[in-house]
């Protein structure tokens, strides 16, 4: 009985990936900025061998003969798997009723303010069980995997209280262990301020760092802690409050910052040490400089903007001021319902105007260190973990360029076909 299994076992030990057109991965272990941004390394004609998982070897020219199971590239394009450093996952229900309200010229914060918004999607995860929001997040990260994402951030922040919170936490921690795709998860309890608190802005800010954030630790639930910083939600100084909470604990400090008005988020990333700022749509120019100084990820979600019909970030002035950027699809039902990362490396090139090496670099190694992984993925390096595409396509420019097409033919993750 035990034969066979160790046979199959074995085989699928090694992997080969041979003919391979072009290969296409930034290098290193951490986050790249500036001109370093867009320096990717290129392989033509390229072989790739994964053992136990990781990148074993890789080069150019005829491929190493060896025991291994091969897969045919037939001369297309590899690049690292995807890395969707921005989500919230989890969520009950949708929004599209606000669809019509936003063409009659509803704004997103006046939506919120009226108790829509995050406020309705909180009603609907609470009322759903964790099995529904499970089963619901399955089918998107299903959906991402075949899009080309191996690895994705997922925020709590629809529960706005300790249970709900707890619940779409536990159901990061189970699809993590479930699912191909690897998660990393963020508490977001700071995501609006819930009814039950409209009065008492003080004392949901004690709940959450006497209660839930403890809480949160205690189960080892989260590794991030975000705050959405924005005007009708929360100021830069509630914001530091909970960012400092959440360090007490453990969590590594995020901040949805600039995404409407600029009250002060990216200049506290410098100040809190956050590992990475999300959105920065109007981020000024000292907010730049503080996260230059830092060496903030600016995690920019040019969906968002598309969807909201907003300006977008000033990201050739983060790359020129040395700000490393990350791009991520910022997937949640109110202000991005498009999971689509293929999309997302569109609209950098054609919105943000970067180049299809720089998009590359912050999809993949920029992302990777958003979410405190780039030792071990978003590059293909030996030692690295063999999370990759193969694309139906012959080089990046063709990636950033076919827009509303799906390009991925194989996906590995662990050394594991999971798609194609
Ligand atoms: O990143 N800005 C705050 N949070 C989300 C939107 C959440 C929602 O509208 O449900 C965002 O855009
Ligand atoms: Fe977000």
């Amino acid at each position: 009985m035990g034969r066979p299994f160790f046979k199959r076992e074995k085989r699928m030990k090694r992997l080969l990936i041979e003919d391979i057109g072009l290969l296409a991965t930034p290098l290193g272990s951490a986050a790249q900025k500036g001109p370093a941004q867009g320096n990717i390394q290129l392989l033509k004609d390229a072989w790739i061998l994964i053992e136990d998982g990781l990148v074993a070897s890789l080069g150019t020219g005829d491929a190493p003969k060896c025991d291994a199971v091969r897969i045919n590239a037939d001369g297309k394009l590899v690049t690292p798997g995807l890395v969707d450093a921005h989500t919230h996952l989890i969520f009950g229900g949708w929004r599209q009723n606000e669809l019509g309200m936003k063409l009659h010229g509803v704004s997103y914060l006046e939506i919120l303010a009226q108790g829509g918004g995050i406020l309705s999607t909180v009603k609907a995860t609470r009322e759903a069980t964790g099995e529904e929001l499970f089963e619901k997040a399955r089918e998107a990260l299903d959906e991402m995997l075949g899009l080309g994402v191996t690895t994705v951030e997922a925020k709590s922040g629809y529960g706005l209280d300790l249970e709900t919170e707890l619940k779409q936490l536990r159901v990061i921690q189970k699809l993590n262990e479930e699912h191909a795709v690897d998660l990393a998860a963020t508490f977001l309890g700071a995501h609006a301020l819930p009814v039950e608190y409209k009065e008492d802005r003080d004392g949901y800010l004690r709940l959450l760092c006497e209660k839930v954030i403890p809480a949160v630790a205690e189960e080892k639930l989260a590794e991030f802690c975000d705050v959405f910083c924005e005007t009708g939600v929360f100021t830069a100084e509630e914001s530091r409050r909970i960012l400092e909470c959440g360090k007490r604990y453990g969590l590594i400090p995020k901040i949805h910052a600039d995404e409407i008005d600029p009250i002060g988020g990216s200049q506290l990333t410098a100040e809190v040490g956050a590992i990475s700022a999300e959105h920065l749509i109007v981020c000024p120019p000292d907010g730049i400089e503080a996260m230059a100084k830092a060496g903030t990820v600016a995690c920019c979600l040019p969906a968002t903007s598309f969807y909201l019909g907003s300006t977008y970030a000033p990201v050739r002035e983060m790359i020129k001021s040395g700000v490393p950027v990350a791009l991520a699809s910022d997937f949640n039902p109110g202000s991005c319902p498009s999971l689509n990362l293929q999309f997302v490396m569109n609209l950098g090139c054609l919105r943000y105007r970067m180049t299809p090496e720089e998009v590359l670099t912050a999809v993949t190694l920029n992302g990777a260190a958003a979410i405190a992984r780039a030792d071990r993925i978003g590059s293909l390096e030996v030692g690295k973990q063999a999370d990759l595409v193969i694309w139906e396509a012959p080089d990046l420019d063709y990636i950033c360029y076919r827009m509303g097409s799906n390009l991925v033919k194989t996906v590995i993750k662990k050394g594991i076909v999971e798609r194609g």
